[in-house]
């Protein structure tokens, strides 16, 4: 008998370090639907992006099927991507439960052509920033860093080399409050096409959203983040690209308005709202909202709790566990 429950507090203290380490873990929706063009690059970036979710302590979900898009479904994510999305990929149930989310506090970022997508929905459009208009020839550009520093460019040369899709919008996104941190310098490539609307200057390229437009008043806005790179298969093997899209994800979670660094969010990682400190009395010190991994992670490190330290704990817990076993049967 004393065995078996020794063997249950063992199971318990195991349980409980992993709710620990899984105290800062961020959920993320990666949504790839398109009804117009399809990039063959979409099944490239979703591995890369699943091959880093470590390193920024996400765990990414993908998929293309918008009956994801209800209330208690989106509620369970820290933040959603659009990625390389294009066309209607939502119906009005699927808008209603995204709005929803956003007047929540949930986090939006969107890569690409997630900017050709669904055109005509306030919501999704001020969310995003500015809608595409065209693009000329996918070539070699210099995009420079422009605006103040942010975890999305810190790590890029000031004129940064790419090889992609020089986007333009049909509107400028700082007319909703973005703050554009990557310009297409436009000496450095050609583009005949005819510019029918005022985007701005500098060129936007990318952006963020200290506070997602696409909330209605009196919701919680979240943060919102945009790059219009992401063209090629090579641009998501690329290290200095990853390491960009990477920053933005970290970023937007900081908004701290999902319970990834929120437990009382509404949205959010359903395994972060557990109340720790209410629960925890026979461990340990494993980290769990402290602010040195806070401020790692707005630095893009990784800030996983180490894995090394539940393997070690669970060893320990188990070699006392058999040491009690035999001493009291
Ligand atoms: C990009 O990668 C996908 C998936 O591996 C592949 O099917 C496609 O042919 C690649 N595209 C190019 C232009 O190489
Ligand atoms: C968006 O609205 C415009 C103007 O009403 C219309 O011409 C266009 O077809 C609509 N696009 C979509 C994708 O619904
Ligand atoms: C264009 O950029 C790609 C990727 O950065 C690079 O590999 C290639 O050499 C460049 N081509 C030219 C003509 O500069
Ligand atoms: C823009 O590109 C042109 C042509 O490549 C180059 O001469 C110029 O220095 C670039 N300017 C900036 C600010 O990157
Ligand atoms: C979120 O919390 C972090 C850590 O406390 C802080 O540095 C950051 O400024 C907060 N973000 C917002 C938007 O308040
Ligand atoms: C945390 O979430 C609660 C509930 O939505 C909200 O009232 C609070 O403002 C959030 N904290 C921050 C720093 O955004
Ligand atoms: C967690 O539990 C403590 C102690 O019972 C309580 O004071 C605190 O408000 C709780 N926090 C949340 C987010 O429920």
């Amino acid at each position: 008998m004393t065995g078996i429950y020794l063997l249950c507090l063992q199971l318990w203290l195991v349980f409980e370090q992993f709710q620990a380490v899984q105290a800062t873990q961020a959920r993320i929706l990666i949504y790839s639907r398109t009804l117009g063009f399809r990039h063959d690059s979409i099944p490239v970036a979703i591995n890369a992006l699943k091959t880093k979710q470590d390193s920024i302590n996400v765990a990414f979900t993908s998929t293309e099927d918008p009956s994801q898009f209800t209330d208690s479904i989106l509620s369970s994510y820290d933040a959603l991507v659009f990625l390389s999305t294009t066309g209607e990929v939502l119906d009005s149930d699927g808008v209603a439960s995204f709005q929803k989310y956003l007047n929540l506090g949930g986090n939006f970022l969107a890569i690409h052509s997630a900017s050709d997508t669904l055109r005509n929905t306030t919501c999704y459009t001020k969310e995003l920033g500015a809608v595409f208009d065209y693009h000329p020839a996918l070539q070699n550009f210099t995009v420079d860093v422009v605006g103040p520093s942010h975890p999305s460019t810190s790590m890029l040369p000031a004129q940064w080399n790419v090889q992609d899709e020089a986007y333009n919008f049909e509107s400028n996104p700082r007319a909703l409050g973005a703050i554009v941190v990557l310009s297409a310098n436009e000496s450095s490539y050609v583009d005949t096409g005819v510019r029918r609307f005022d985007q701005g200057t500098p060129h936007p390229t990318a952006w963020y959203q200290e506070r997602g437009a696409g909330v209605q008043q009196g919701g919680a806005a979240g943060r919102s983040f945009y790059s219009s790179l992401g063209h090629l298969n090579e641009t998501w093997q690329d290290e200095l690209f990853m390491s960009h899209i990477l920053g933005g994800i970290s970023w937007v979670l900081q908004s701290n308005t999902t319970r990834a660094f929120n437990s009382s969010a509404l949205v959010g990682n359903q395994a972060n709202n557990i109340n720790i400190t209410a629960t925890s009395t026979a461990t340990s010190k494993q980290p769990t909202k402290s602010t040195e991994s806070q401020a790692s992670s707005s630095l893009g490190i990784a800030t996983s709790p180490s894995k090394l330290t539940v393997v070690v704990g669970t060893l320990v817990v188990a070699a006392l566990s058999q040491f009690f076993i035999k001493l009291l049967t």
